[in-house]
């Protein structure tokens, strides 16, 4: 009976597949984020206990997150080598999608000199997808830069974005033709936050000016790369992955933290997406985090159950913010990114299956979820954190051979898409 429902919820061409990002998977990439790993990778080793020390499992993680190695993205897990191996991989999970994104430091190494050998490497790529009957999703930037762009400021600087604007128009005259959904930018809230509020990622600054206009610009930076594409191939659908939480009040009706939620949802959520809403054709939704606020703008998050990075999980909390963001936006869904670090395996079944459930809800209420991309296909290099984080649907041993195993769940995945 159950199943018999499932089937018709999920539409047959609903996209599943799973999302990666260049420098966290392919090896090799030289840009501001690999120039900050090789500064930083010894005092981050050093100061890992006092960041990561309260985790429940700092014992498991401690002799990796203490060595420099970690914090070194190096040879990736050489997806730049192995992508055909891992597109047959993602076949066998029944996949019909996968989401990637483009290396601009590989494409435009100096600024206005274009590498045709690597804009070749990713006309193949998306061919060899294609081939697999894999529907790819093209992030146009997943946060790294060539040097000489933020040596300039970066998204700091407005009259940056000239440079940006080159950058998609050649992807827009390279690499679009045999595309048919392009997401411009990932994640700007985590981004401009990340690198200018709280200064934890390159380049480190803490001063909320900037990051309001970083996060200014980048909505510029969308605007003009959706006017740029469009006019390249108007049949492209547009639009960016947006780290969306589901923001609730902990203590419903009282005023203060309902307060805090309604501000959070708006800044965190919506402000970016409303300044970009005429340039969008689809919402991308990452999807991690369930998030309580109380008091004055005060995060207060259930202790249990935690991923391995310490994350409160509330998997089914993608159907409130299914709801949310349907009905102020009116535009069809793709979940462009969700999982969990777990290396164990012990919660990533659990979480697609609430997840899957929070999907079914959703489009029983009618709201328009085309595709569900997992992050990630592959363990991969985890930012700050770097290695010692699992998020991969394929376990990869970097140690013997860049091995690639799917878990468990992975499989599961893979029998619960036929099914569906
Ligand atoms: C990012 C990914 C990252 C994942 C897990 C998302 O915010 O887009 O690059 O690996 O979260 O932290």
């Amino acid at each position: 009976m159950k199943d018999e429902g499932n089937k018709k919820i999920f539409p047959d061409d609903f996209y599943w597949g799973a999302s990666t990002a260049s420098h966290q998977v392919e090896g090799g990439t030289i840009n501001q984020w690999s120039v900050w790993e090789l500064e930083y990778a010894k005092e981050h080793a050093q100061t890992a206990h006092l960041r990561l020390g309260m985790l429940p499992n700092w014992k498991e993680i401690k002799a990796q997150a203490e060595s420099p190695d970690n914090y070194v993205s190096g040879r990736g897990v050489e997806h730049y080598k192995h992508y055909k191996e891992d597109f047959d991989e993602a076949k066998k999970l029944n996949f019909n999608a996968l989401r990637f994104s483009i290396e601009w430091s590989r494409i435009e190494p100096e600024q206005g000199v274009w590498d045709p050998a690597e804009i070749k490497h990713y006309k193949t790529y998306i061919a060899e997808m294609r081939q697999r009957q894999l529907e790819p999703f093209l992030n146009i930037w997943h946060w790294t830069m060539p040097t000489w762009f933020t040596d300039k400021g970066g998204f700091a600087v407005k009259a940056n974005l000239v440079f940006w604007e080159e950058f998609v128009q050649k992807i827009a005259d390279e690499l679009i033709d045999d595309v048919s959904y392009v997401i411009t930018i990932n994640e700007p809230n985590v981004y401009s936050a990340s690198s200018y509020l709280t200064g934890e990622w390159p380049p480190q600054e803490k001063k909320v000016l900037r990051f309001l206009n970083v996060f200014w610009n980048l909505a510029l930076a969308h605007r003009r790369a959706f006017k740029i594409l469009k006019a390249n191939k108007p049949s492209l659908q547009i639009g960016i992955a947006a780290q969306l939480a589901n923001i609730q009040a902990k203590r419903p009706h009282n005023l203060f933290d309902e307060f805090s939620t309604k501000w959070m949802r708006y800044f965190w959520n919506w402000w970016f997406l409303e300044r970009i809403k005429k340039y969008s054709d689809f919402v991308g939704i990452n999807y991690y985090f369930t998030d309580y606020f109380t008091g004055m703008v005060s995060r207060q998050t259930p202790k249990i159950p935690v991923n391995d990075l310490g994350w409160y999980m509330e998997p089914e909390g993608l159907f409130p913010l299914l709801l949310r963001t349907w009905s102020r936006f009116k535009k069809p869904i793709f979940i462009t990114e969700n999982g969990v670090a777990d290396a164990n395996d012990q919660y990533r079944r659990w979480w697609l299956e609430e997840t899957i459930v929070a999907m079914e809800r959703a489009l029983s209420e009618n709201v328009k979820i085309l595709g569900y991309l997992h992050w990630s296909l592959l363990d991969n290099f985890e930012w700050a954190y770097g290695w010692w984080p699992h998020f991969g649907l394929l376990a990869v041993d970097r140690e013997h051979g860049m091995t690639r195993t799917a878990r468990p769940s992975a499989k599961w995945l893979a029998n619960k898409i036929k099914e569906l």
